[in-house]
């Protein structure tokens, strides 16, 4: 569509900005969104790389950007974060705890058939589903996380897609559910765009698996993963609009994995992956000794993580 490439200075740019919206209206108004967007998408790659390469802070990716440290950090942070899960997918698959049954007995109401899982990951949610003889469709933005998906689950359906837009005809699906995922998306996007795929009287289920920190190894754990960031997750998000009132529950249990496995929860955590290397490391190492010395984990084989899985669901009148 652009046949011309601008130099570095300005006049170029105007020129090339003018020939994308040459031909003015809508059509000019569709081509100048379409290249805004593939610059957009440019932007945020090249901020990923900085930021993992620890070549520039966020106050300086801010000034190149013609904005504060702040404002650029409340940009592209948590756009980066969402973004991270693929390249730790085959970490994800192994650590990662999976939800208990009673999460999606109580979230997935019992006529639904047609489901769809936002956001599902390398299908740790979406096995439930297919499980309980669920029609289910899967959505997933990640390219890696969806090739974990498929070989987990070849026979589940996996689109490319978000929980803002999600490839499905309006009134599709009798329940939108989404694992650990709600909170990656713009809610202002996400919440009209699942009462359009659902159909009348269907619901939308939020799923979250917190660790349980009353126990005296949980909360160091937690102390070691959250010495960068301390950003704890809404999972009670306002919703609105068409939905009505939510209803909350929350479900214990156990979760038993092997040392291994927890490095590998560690690694696949979106704040450890987008860490720079050398503190990544650190971090990991910190795990390790806390492995190696806590009396309840020194020397064990396996170990049992406790959880609060945190559920809501809300009707679509
Ligand atoms: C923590 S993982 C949860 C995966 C899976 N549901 C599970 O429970 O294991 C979050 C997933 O949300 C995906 N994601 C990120 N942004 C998203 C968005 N805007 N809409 C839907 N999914 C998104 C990520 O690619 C990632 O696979």
């Amino acid at each position: 569509m652009l046949l011309i490439v601008p130099n570095n200075d300005h006049e170029d740019l105007g020129r090339y900005v003018d020939a994308v919206a040459e031909p003015g209206g809508l059509a000019g108004l569709g081509r100048l969104t379409e290249a805004i967007s593939g610059m957009e998408s440019r932007r945020a790659a090249i901020i990923r790389q900085l930021r993992q390469a620890q070549t520039a802070s966020w106050e300086e990716i801010g000034q190149a950007c013609g904005m504060t440290r702040q404002g650029a950090t409340r940009r592209w942070s948590k756009a980066l974060h969402a973004g991270s899960f693929g390249s730790q997918a085959e970490a994800y698959q192994r650590g990662r705890p999976p939800y208990p049954l009673s999460a999606v007995e109580w979230l997935v109401p019992r006529q639904a058939r047609r489901v769809v899982d936002l956001g599902a990951g390398t299908g740790k949610f979406t096995r439930l589903l297919a499980d309980a003889k669920l029609d289910v469709v899967a959505v997933e933005p990640s390219a890696d996380m969806r090739a974990q998906f498929a070989a987990a689950l070849p026979r589940v359906p996996v689109h490319e897609g978000t929980a803002e837009r999600i490839p499905l005809p309006d009134s599709s699906v009798d329940a939108v559910v989404a694992a650990q995922a709600w909170h990656w998306a713009d809610p202002a996007l996400a919440v009209p765009e699942v009462a359009r795929v659902l159909r009348p009287g269907g619901t939308l289920g939020l799923v979250w698996n917190m660790r349980d920190n009353s126990e005296h190894w949980v909360a160091l754990l937690d102390n070691i993963l959250h010495q960068h960031t301390r950003s704890e997750i809404d999972t009670e998000p306002p919703i609105g609009e068409p939905f009505g009132a939510p209803e909350r529950t929350e479900i214990r249990w156990k979760h038993t994995l092997t040392p291994a496995g927890l490095l590998d929860m560690v690694a696949s955590r979106s704040y450890v992956i987008v860490l720079p290397e050398a503190e990544r490391a650190q971090l990991l190492g910190e795990v390790r000794e806390l492995l190696g010395s806590h009396p309840e984990l020194r020397g064990r084989d396996e170990i049992t993580m406790p959880y609060v899985t945190r559920c809501t669901r809300l009707r679509r009148p």
